[in-house]
């Protein structure tokens, strides 16, 4: 890998020149539309931004910036990388922020983010630490961005690859089948029950009253339900036990006005979409359906703290939170992070699973290159879900949750296998 290091930057920006130094010209078809594209020169490198965050963040993330760097020398493709320190560990060195003032316009900047983990817990009691505003410290490159950014779609695929044994009473085994578990949930990433609108009152006494408001609109409701149907349409490819193309609306409007709201919007949405079946779940009974009979599922779309909760459950069908990839993406945005935290316990071990955060790497760029109608970033995406399925089916290098302590790899040579794997195909 060669760096370009522009030392004047105080922002310590560095830049990736690729193994190809000339601009690459070539007609693209267009790849939304199914239409021949424009000719399409690229000089400019992509900008990303990476947020490692705490913990094991910095760690999965260096190995998803390796998988990247191989696939970009190949494809022919440049990054100039605006690596931005933030989370817990920093408000306890900083004191006042949980990342650098002119971060949110560093974020707002780049073409692309990636996030590895944020939260630290705190030195001087229970839970993560916190910052002078009640909020989690590492709320800014999480919360904050998805609503200053207006992230509104958080999207998780749910794929069981094989190879993947489940890790349940402490070994790891086949429970689902591979082919059996593939369909993407989509959860609401700007309001809900994460809406800033609840307090405290009476702090400290016995009258103390916590409030949580959730906020469901139209607006937003619309934006994700309309984002889930489209997915649906271009995934093309329906439910694995019976190949329909269905959106599963997950919902409690037996109770909730919110989600009587949610679910209204989902019927009139769904008109547009005739080719796609609409069913709905309430939630309490789809965790059971979830985990029972997921090959019913295609796509899923729910509130913000639904989906927070079922989303990670749905990890354990794929393999656990190592294996779990989340997209926060908007109209102009999208940041993507691996959805397992910052393992204050395993940090610093070289220990635990990169799959996530380089499955992120393979959604990021796929979705750039869809954005930028960028093909050589569609092809990179692809040779890492493919690199990452044969380091998978052949046995390995894999971390201790795929094969348990005694057959473990490190992190790196996971993240180094998959490199040299996804580099081949390219070639
Ligand atoms: C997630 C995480 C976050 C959330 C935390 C870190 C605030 O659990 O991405 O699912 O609750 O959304
Ligand atoms: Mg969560």
């Amino acid at each position: 890998m060669s760096r370009r290091h522009r030392s004047a930057d105080p922002a310590r920006t560095i830049a990736w020149m690729s193994a190809k130094k000339k601009p690459v010209s070539f007609r693209t078809p267009s790849i939304a539309h199914g239409v021949p594209g424009p000719v399409y020169t690229h000089f400019m490198p992509y900008k990303l931004v990476t947020l490692g965050g705490d913990g094991t963040g910095p760690e999965v993330m260096r190995e998803g910036l390796r998988v990247l760097d191989a696939v970009s020398k190949v494809v022919g493709v440049e990054w100039e990388i605006d690596d931005i320190p933030c989370g817990g560990q920093f408000y306890l060195k900083h004191g006042s922020r949980d990342w650098p003032e002119g971060s949110e316009e560093r974020c707002d900047a780049a073409d692309l983010i990636l996030l590895g983990a944020v939260g630290w817990p705190s030195p001087t009691g229970s839970g993560p630490v916190l910052m002078k505003n009640g909020m989690m410290a590492g709320f800014s490159p999480v919360l904050g961005n998805r609503t200053r950014l207006n992230l509104f779609a958080n999207v998780r695929p749910v794929k069981l690859y094989k190879g993947v044994r489940h890790r349940i009473h402490g070994t790891n085994r086949q429970i689902w089948e591979p082919g059996k578990v593939d369909m993407v949930m989509v959860r609401e990433n700007t309001e809900g029950l994460y809406s800033p609108t609840g307090g405290k009152l009476a702090p400290g006494g016995r009258t103390e009253v916590a409030i949580d408001t959730r906020v469901i609109t139209r607006r937003a409701s619309e934006q994700v339900i309309r984002y889930a149907f489209e997915l649906c349409r271009r995934r093309d490819r329906g439910a694995p036990k019976d190949g329909k193309k269905r959106v599963t609306a997950i919902v409690k409007d037996n109770v909730l006005h919110g989600c009587r709201l949610f679910a209204e919007i989902f019927f009139e949405i769904g008109e547009e979409y005739p080719e796609i079946e609409k069913d709905t779940a309430i939630v309490d009974a789809f965790t059971q359906w979830l985990i029972g009979q997921p090959e019913y599922y295609d796509v899923c779309v729910t509130t913000n703290m639904f989906g927070d909760i079922v989303t990670d459950l749905a990890s354990t069908l794929q393999g656990g939170m190592g294996m779990a990839v989340g997209g926060n993406i908007g109209h102009d945005h999208a940041m993507f992070e691996p959805i397992h935290g910052s393992a204050p316990r395993h940090a610093g071990q070289d220990k635990v699973n990169p799959m996530a955060m380089i499955l992120s790497v393979k959604e990021g760029i796929e979705w750039l290159g869809l954005r930028k109608e960028d093909e050589r970033l569609a092809k990179a995406g692809a040779a890492i879900e493919t690199a990452l399925t044969r380091v998978l089916e052949t046995g390995g290098p894999l971390t201790y949750d795929l094969v348990g302590l005694e057959k473990a790899a490190p992190c790196s040579e996971v993240g180094k296998a998959i490199a040299a794997e996804a580099a081949s195909i390219l070639s």
